[in-house]
């Protein structure tokens, strides 16, 4: 069976994202989070959903490890896996983007090129990456899921920061440092940039 095929063509639908960003009353966005195992990526993306949602934001939050129990169940952790799976959630995004959602999204992301792609299916400006930054000897100290245990013990192969590497950022819309600032700065400085950029008022 031919991967793309040439006889579907794209349906134009007569409801525009601009009318569904209109009936949701402000812009539509991807918040990207990337970040190490246990940085706080989840924690993040969690509370920030939490904040816009109290001021009337549409939002929606996909998270790594519930993605990868449904959507993205049949992947894995070799670096081909992880670029199908951000390349899955890149799609995934545009169509909150469409639907006039702000989208936030939390996997350790840990490809630029899988980001960059990520960043390339929405408009400029549509896309926020937030990095999630924490030393990794915090992260080791927090392993809030046993796994860089395991992973230093040789029980988890291509563990990112240990077995498999982490490509950090290079130029991200917003870094948060959560090793240095508590959640509930790091949350405000992600509201306050969206604000700022007036994707809400
Ligand atoms: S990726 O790299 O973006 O495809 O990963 P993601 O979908 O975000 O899934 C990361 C969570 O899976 C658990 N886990 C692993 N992480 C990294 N490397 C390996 N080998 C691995 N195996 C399992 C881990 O709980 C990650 O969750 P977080 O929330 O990041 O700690």
């Amino acid at each position: 069976m031919a991967l793309h095929d040439t006889n579907i063509v794209w349906h134009q639908a007569t409801v525009t994202k601009a009318d569904r960003q209109r009936k949701s009353g402000h812009k539509s966005v991807v918040l990207w989070f990337t970040g190490l195992s246990g940085a706080g990526k989840s924690t993040l993306a969690n509370e920030v959903e939490r904040r816009l949602y109290e001021k009337g934001v549409r939002t929606y939050l996909l998270d790594g490890d519930n993605i990868r129990h449904g959507i993205n169940k049949d992947l894995g952790f070799s670096p081909e896996d992880r670029t199908e799976n951000i390349r899955r959630i890149g799609e995934v995004s545009k169509l909150f983007v469409d639907a006039g959602v702000v989208v936030l999204t939390a996997f350790i992301s840990p490809y630029r090129a899988d980001r960059e792609l990520a960043r390339s299916l929405v408009e400029a400006d549509e896309f926020i990456e937030v990095y999630v930054k924490c030393a990794i000897e915090e992260c080791e100290n927090r392993d809030p899921k046993g796994l860089y245990k395991k992973a230093k013990a040789g029980e988890i192969p291509e563990f990112t920061g240990i077995s498999a590497p982490y490509e950090e950022p290079e130029n991200p819309e917003l870094i948060v440092t959560t090793d240095a600032q508590s959640l509930d700065v790091c949350a405000e400085q992600v509201v306050e940039y969206l604000k700022k950029k007036i994707i809400f008022e």
